[in-house]
């Protein structure tokens, strides 16, 4: 099992590309199924969910091509995908099990083949994570549902779904997607209210757009859909990843460094640069993308996370590594998640001060981390080892890594690029 070795201490500087989001690729990558012709998405990241993803389309019957080597040298793959039959319609627990995303597959399956059946996603390390939202809103789109043995089987009667009214009791990007993706070919007009404002729900909607399907609201909580008949072939280029740019952007802060993040959008940041300038970081938009440098002190800060625009819950744990080191306490609340602390107890063996009291964590800062071996829980966890990793004295190891390689393309290679004693090791 791979492992990462970073000896801490180096101040980062330089420029990181920041690779194609991976949470806007796991809902356009979907959208091949809503149409016979070829869709087209270019600056995909090469990530170990973007290639399971492919597989369950190709289980699907999608046919898919990337062009530009697999480990080429270059970023930003570009990847052919065409439902020109779709041979099966259940997404099976194996690979549900593995990646909560491909339920994203659902909404596209009953648009376009009036039925659809998947596994029930089962928890992950961070919740629960149901999908009741997502069946409501089959449901109000005229979906019947039933549940037999772990799956979950949805059917149009008359083979195609009726435009409807989904009222969201809380803010669920997932649901968003699927409800968005089941309404573009519905028979009359939708509205989804409480619609999630992500930016990979706005790249999912311009992304349909290009594709022929009628969606009004685009970018606020309330979308409205004018069904349409079919859907025809599209090129789009996957927006920048937000999150793996404020990772980086949380590297610099917690070394003092500097770092360029190449293609990084202000516009889809802004609570993440807020967050990073109220620690003391300078922020500044440059022509090539967002800069970043720390100052050698990291303010404390109150954080609570929140559906966007406000602050991601999947910045939380990059953060707290940061926190970690601030001169004061500081106060993080995780408002979206039911357990998404599994980066504590790590951080705490490195010398941190984090103590969970229910949905927040009290991070008092201490003067400097210790590297120890540690265990990555999920993706986002394993980020927050990694910053703290890059700052502690000593070597920090970083076990169960791929949990990263499902969401940080090339991570060692960029923070190598910029200064970081770190490597991959194989096997032990
Ligand atoms: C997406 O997950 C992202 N994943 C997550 O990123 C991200 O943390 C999350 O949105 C919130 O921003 C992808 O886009 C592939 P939700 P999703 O539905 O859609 C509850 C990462 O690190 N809920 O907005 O699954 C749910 O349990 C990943 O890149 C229901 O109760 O998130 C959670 O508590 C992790 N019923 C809350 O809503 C439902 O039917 C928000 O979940 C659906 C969700």
């Amino acid at each position: 099992m791979d492992r990462i070795l970073i000896r801490g201490g180096n101040r980062l500087a330089g420029r990181i590309h920041i690779s194609g989001a991976k949470n806007a690729a796991l809902t356009l990558m979907p959208c091949a199924l809503l149409t016979d012709e070829v869709l087209e998405l270019g600056n995909l990241p090469r990530l170990a969910d973007v290639d399971s993803f492919m597989h369950l389309l190709n289980m699907l019957g999608v046919s898919t091509m990337t062009k530009g080597s697999k480990r080429g040298a270059e970023f930003g793959r570009v990847m052919t995908l065409r439902a020109k039959d779709v041979s099966d319609t259940t997404a099976p627990y194996d690979m549900v099990r593995k990646m909560r995303a491909s339920i994203l597959v659902l909404g596209p399956l009953l648009a376009r083949m009036g039925e659809a059946t998947v596994s029930l996603p089962g928890g992950c390390a961070i919740g629960n994570r149901p999908i009741d939202l997502h069946l409501r809103a089959f449901a109000d789109l005229g979906a019947e549902i039933e549940m037999a043995g772990g799956y979950v089987r949805a059917k149009a009667p008359g083979g195609r779904l009726k435009g409807g009214k989904v009222a969201f009791p809380f803010v669920s990007v997932g649901a968003t997607e699927n409800a968005l993706m089941a309404a573009v070919l519905a028979q009359g007009s939708s509205i989804i209210t409480n619609a999630a404002r992500e930016p990979e729900i706005t790249d999912l909607a311009e992304c349909l757009v290009a594709m022929g399907a009628k969606i009004s609201g685009i970018r606020t909580d309330t979308l409205e859909i004018e069904g349409v008949e079919r859907l025809h072939g599209a090129k789009y280029s996957v927006m920048p990843d937000r999150i793996e740019a404020g990772s980086y952007a949380c590297a610099a802060g917690i070394t003092g460094g500097d770092i360029e993040l190449l293609g990084a959008k202000t516009d889809t940041l802004a609570a993440t640069l807020a967050a990073l300038s109220d620690a003391g970081l300078t922020v500044e938009e440059t022509t090539d993308g967002i800069r970043v440098a720390g100052t050698g002190e990291v303010k404390p800060l109150t954080l609570s996370t929140a559906p966007y625009p406000a602050f991601a819950t999947d910045m939380q744990a990059q953060f707290m590594a940061m926190l970690t080191l601030a001169k004061g306490t500081s106060l993080l609340t995780e408002t979206i998640f039911e357990n998404r602390y599994m980066h504590v107890p790590e951080l705490n063996r490195m010398g941190a001060d984090i103590d969970v009291r229910g949905r927040s964590a009290v991070v008092k800062g201490v003067g400097s981390l210790t590297g120890a071996p540690v265990m990555a829980t999920d993706l986002r966890a394993s980020m927050s080892l990694i910053i703290a990793g890059l700052a502690a004295e000593g070597e920090t190891q970083v076990s169960r890594i791929y949990h990263l390689d499902r969401g940080y393309e090339r991570l060692e290679e960029k923070l190598q690029a910029v200064g970081a004693d770190i490597e991959r090791v194989g096997g032990g």
